[in-house]
């Protein structure tokens, strides 16, 4: 079983939560998914909610049943999917005062999976995901890229299996549903368009993903380079740079912190200190991934 995952963690972890504080702009988007998410989690305290201020449960909060704890990461490559959904998982865990699992379905085998076995990984996950469940813990299921499993069902050039797949995968997500909030689904991909709409209308939520804002580079770099007593001035003009004015896109976050920052380092190890010299030429031959579509 262990093998279909390659990433299993309990929460809260603290590598998790070390990595949440170097997370430019991550706040923001927690606040959006739990506000949304904590809704669905906790329906007694909603309905003590709803008793304590208007006497009555509100129709309104049964039909929050119709809402999935399903959570679509959407958004262009290195712009932070990934990372992100085990940092929201252990957040929430957090927040919940719970106990947690994280599950992060295998990419490797999701390849293998392309032969006809896709329908199978998907029942094995979510059995995996269900006997992980308990009153006490949550328990979420990363499928990362999901666009190989979610594809729209529409698309003339689908094979059968892929279609059966897609639909086990719906029928699992409603199962999810059943689960009464002990369970959490994050599905990404950088191709929302490929996705079944019938997936699409479940997602609590549909999280967008970008490139860093000028403020975001200028964040990061303040960031990953302190200790090094560069002037505000210069690192404005780094950040200004990392926009790529001219080009068609800036930078990603993993542009910079995967490609431009160590190059910077390479460039500077082991004979001189990284300046800011070194960092502006660094950026000025780096070049911006280009955008997936
Ligand atoms: N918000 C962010 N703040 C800082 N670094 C980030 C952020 N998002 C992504 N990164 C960096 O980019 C790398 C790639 O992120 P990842 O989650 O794999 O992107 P995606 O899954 O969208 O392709 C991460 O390992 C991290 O170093
Ligand atoms: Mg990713």
């Amino acid at each position: 079983m262990a093998d279909i995952f390659d990433n299993i963690i309990t929460l809260p972890n603290a590598e998790v939560q070390k990595q949440t504080k170097s997370l430019v702009g991550f706040q923001s988007k927690f606040d959006r998914i739990y506000s949304n998410l904590k809704l669905l989690l906790d329906k007694d305290s909603l309905s003590d909610w709803s008793k304590k201020h208007h006497k009555v449960d509100l129709p309104i909060i049964s039909q929050l049943k119709d809402k999935y704890p399903l959570i679509i990461l959407a958004g262009d490559a290195g712009t932070g999917k990934t990372i992100s959904a085990t940092s929201i998982a252990d957040k929430m865990t957090r927040e919940l005062k719970k106990e947690g699992f994280f599950l992060k379905l295998s990419t490797r085998v999701r390849g293998e999976g392309m032969h006809g076995e896709m329908g199978k990984l998907v029942n094995d996950a979510f059995a995996e995901l269900k006997s992980q469940a308990g009153k006490r813990r949550l328990a979420f299921l990363l499928i990362d890229e999901a666009d190989a499993i979610a594809t729209t069902r529409a698309t003339g050039q689908m094979h059968q299996e892929e279609k059966a797949a897609v639909n086990t995968l719906i029928q699992k997500i409603d199962e999810v549903r059943e689960m009464d909030g002990r369970a959490i689904l994050f599905m990404s991909t950088n191709r929302l368009h490929f996705i079944d709409e019938a997936i699409l209308r479940r997602a609590a939520i549909i999280l967008e993903f970008k490139r860093p804002t000028e403020e975001e580079y200028k964040e990061l770099y303040v960031q990953s380079l302190r200790g090094l007593n560069l002037r505000d001035a210069e690192l404005s003009e780094l950040a200004k740079l990392s926009m790529k004015e001219g080009e068609p896109v800036g930078y990603s976050f993993s542009d910079v912190r995967l490609k431009v920052l160590p190059e910077a380092v390479a460039m500077a190890y082991p004979s001189k200190p990284l300046s800011f010299d070194i960092l502006k030429e660094t950026i000025n031959n780096v070049k911006a991934s280009p955008e997936i579509k």
